[in-house]
């Protein structure tokens, strides 16, 4: 009995929020964002919307595509650094929104690495015979916690919605091991008190990620009994296009084997790895039965890596 991401969606605002945009209201080029990130612009939610109403466009594609009942959804987990309220949960928001049978709902504070973490658990939960099908989302407005007026951080970030729905399988498709970690002592690398608007000490937290996800990616392969010849494509936390590339080149792989679209979204957090897959899978840059390499990092600190086969 394997498991299965048997339904994938995403969403992302319409709004779009171009480098020459940011031009006008920070000091900063197109030039600098450009070159220092990989970065060309990113969705912005509107005021009114929030991560439960992101989570739900980008789940109701999930679930037409998984092609099941909502009523035999039994688990939604939301990993996300921006939710609606404190409490309830962003989950539960999301269940009610989407019309879901009181489903078990949480959230995953994790940051960056959030889907990763849900992800996971979501294994577990099928795994022990809890669940049959878990909607596993990440999803984050971090245009609603960024201090505007600063440029380190202002351009990096943007807002969006990815989703799947982890099955019970007969198929071989698998998650085949989870490497997690996190390490708080480092808290103040990236951070957001409540109420108020995220930090980040850039050089700090890009010389962790890189070391960190190759660390985990190694170990992760390792725990699967595979090596990256078997892998068709890692598809890591979408950062900084420079940490992409970086992780590429201390792994050893082309960087065409590892998937970007920063370009387009900017880092959405929680949300960047789903967001990623869905694009890889659209594209046919994934296929059912291909081993495939998630890797995250982020606040907490936290970092993990997956393998599994899709
Ligand atoms: O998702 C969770 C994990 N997050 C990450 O992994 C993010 C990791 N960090 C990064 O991606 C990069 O560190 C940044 C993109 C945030 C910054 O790039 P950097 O090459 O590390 O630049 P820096 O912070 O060292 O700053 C270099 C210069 C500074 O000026 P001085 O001191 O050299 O005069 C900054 O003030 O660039 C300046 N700067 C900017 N200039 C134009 C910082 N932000 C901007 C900006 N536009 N937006």
């Amino acid at each position: 009995m394997g498991t299965q991401i048997k339904g994938i969606g995403m969403y992302v605002p319409p709004r779009v929020i171009t480098n020459f945009d940011l031009e006008k209201i920070l000091d900063t080029s197109d030039e600098w964002i450009t070159t220092r990130t990989g970065i060309k612009e990113r969705r912005i939610a509107e005021e009114w919307e929030k991560t439960s109403d992101l989570a739900k466009n980008a789940s109701e594609e999930a679930i037409a595509s998984a092609r099941i009942d909502k009523k035999d959804i039994q688990a939604v987990i939301v990993a996300t650094s921006t939710p609606d309220m404190i409490f309830p949960s962003t989950g539960a928001l999301l269940a009610d929104k989407l019309g879901l049978k009181h489903p078990m709902a949480f959230d995953i504070s994790a940051a960056c690495s959030g889907f990763i973490y849900a992800l996971t658990i979501a294994n577990s939960f099928i795994k022990s015979g809890q669940f049959k099908n878990v909607l596993v989302v990440g999803a984050e407005v971090f245009s609603q916690i960024i201090d505007w007026k600063d440029r380190s951080t202002a351009v990096i970030f943007g807002d969006g919605a990815g989703a799947v729905v982890l099955s019970e399988t007969d198929s071989e498709s698998d998650i085949l091991s989870a490497v997690m970690h996190s390490d708080g002592s480092h808290w103040g690398s990236l951070y957001c008190p409540v109420g108020e608007k995220l930090r980040m000490k850039g050089r700090e937290t890009f010389k962790l990620a890189i070391k960190n996800m190759e660390s985990a990616s190694k170990k992760a392969l390792e725990e699967a009994g595979l090596t990256l010849d078997d892998i068709k494509l890692v598809v890591p936390h979408q950062a900084n296009i420079r940490i992409i590339d970086a992780l590429a080149e201390r792994l050893g792989i082309p960087k065409e084997k590892v998937f970007s679209n920063i370009h387009k979204y900017g880092n959405t957090s929680a949300a960047s790895i789903p967001i990623a897959l869905y694009e890889a899978v659209k594209e046919g840059r994934v296929k059912r039965g291909d081993y495939i390499l998630l890797t995250a990092f982020g606040g907490g600190l936290t970092w993990g890596s997956i393998v599994l086969k899709y």
